[in-house]
């Protein structure tokens, strides 16, 4: 049974790092919203998992494998999206990850994977998605940045680094193209799998607690994204930040 009411302007919605977190929440907000998600991420079972869960409600979804630190796996992504819809309507680049380490301590892999993930990543996005979005004259690219692309914190330079970046080249983005509509997401604190990888044990579970205490249901942040693409043609929203209440 199909529980979404289709839209007028059912979108093709390309969401990266859809396989847990705020990226799986956008996915099942967009889609109950009646818009068709194409799933990316490199965990496909996961993706195929959700995928099939939204299609036996009746909700237009398919996926990808991606790694968006390879420009030619995030071209083939959007190529797919390409051929089989005609057209990518939104691309929201969530995909992360944040390894907190002080910079004493010389991550320097994961400061790599950080600049690879967080920021190249969503360049490469921008790539795939911004020569058939110009040529329609339409699109809107979705970036999702983080309460670090405002504030610098201990542990968090090269994360805030990339997230800053991120917010950076949307502006330029958004400043170079009178047609197409980019947002920046910046969550706070948010329930998810981010600080379960990586970096020094001490910042990661420090930030554990801190979002198993006051972090946000990630469905807050997807409901986010999806007030900013349920806008009309005309209106950009440009940034929002969302964080919980207590958060400093
Ligand atoms: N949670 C928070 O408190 C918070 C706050 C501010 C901003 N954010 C931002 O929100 C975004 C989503 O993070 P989350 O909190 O939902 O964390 P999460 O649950 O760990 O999700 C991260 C997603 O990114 C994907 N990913 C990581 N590396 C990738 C790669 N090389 N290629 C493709 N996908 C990749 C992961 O999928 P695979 O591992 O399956 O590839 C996963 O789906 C990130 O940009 C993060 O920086 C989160």
């Amino acid at each position: 049974m199909n529980t979404a009411s289709a839209p007028a302007d059912r979108k093709i919605v390309l969401v990266t790092g859809a396989s847990s977190g705020i990226g799986e929440a956008t996915a099942r907000q967009l889609a109950a919203a009646g818009h068709h998600v194409v799933l990316g991420a490199r965990r496909t079972d996961r993706l195929a998992l959700l995928t099939k869960e939204l299609r036996e409600v009746g909700h237009g979804a398919e996926y990808g494998e991606l790694d968006v630190t390879d420009q030619a796996s995030v071209r083939a992504f959007v190529e797919a999206a390409l051929a089989r819809h005609g057209r990518v309507d939104v691309l929201v680049n969530n995909a992360g990850v944040m390894p907190l380490a002080p910079l004493a301590a010389l991550h320097v892999a994961e400061w790599d994977q950080m600049i690879d993930v967080n920021l190249r990543g969503v360049l490469y996005g921008i790539a795939a998605v911004l020569p058939s979005m110009l040529e329609r004259r339409s699109g809107h690219v979705v970036n999702v940045a983080s309460t670090s692309a405002h504030r610098v914190d201990p542990t968090a330079a090269v994360y805030c680094a990339t997230k800053y970046a991120v917010r950076a080249l949307s502006e330029g983005l958004r400043q170079e193209n009178s047609e197409i509509r980019v947002t920046v997401v910046s969550p706070g604190f948010t329930r998810s799998e981010l600080a379960d990888k990586g970096g020094d044990p001490q910042a990661q579970g420090a930030a554990r607690s801190a979002t198993e205490l006051i972090g946000l249901p990630a469905s807050a942040v997807a409901e986010a994204i999806g007030y900013a693409i349920a806008q009309p043609a005309g209106v950009d929203v440009n940034e929002i930040v969302v964080r919980p209440t207590v958060q400093n």
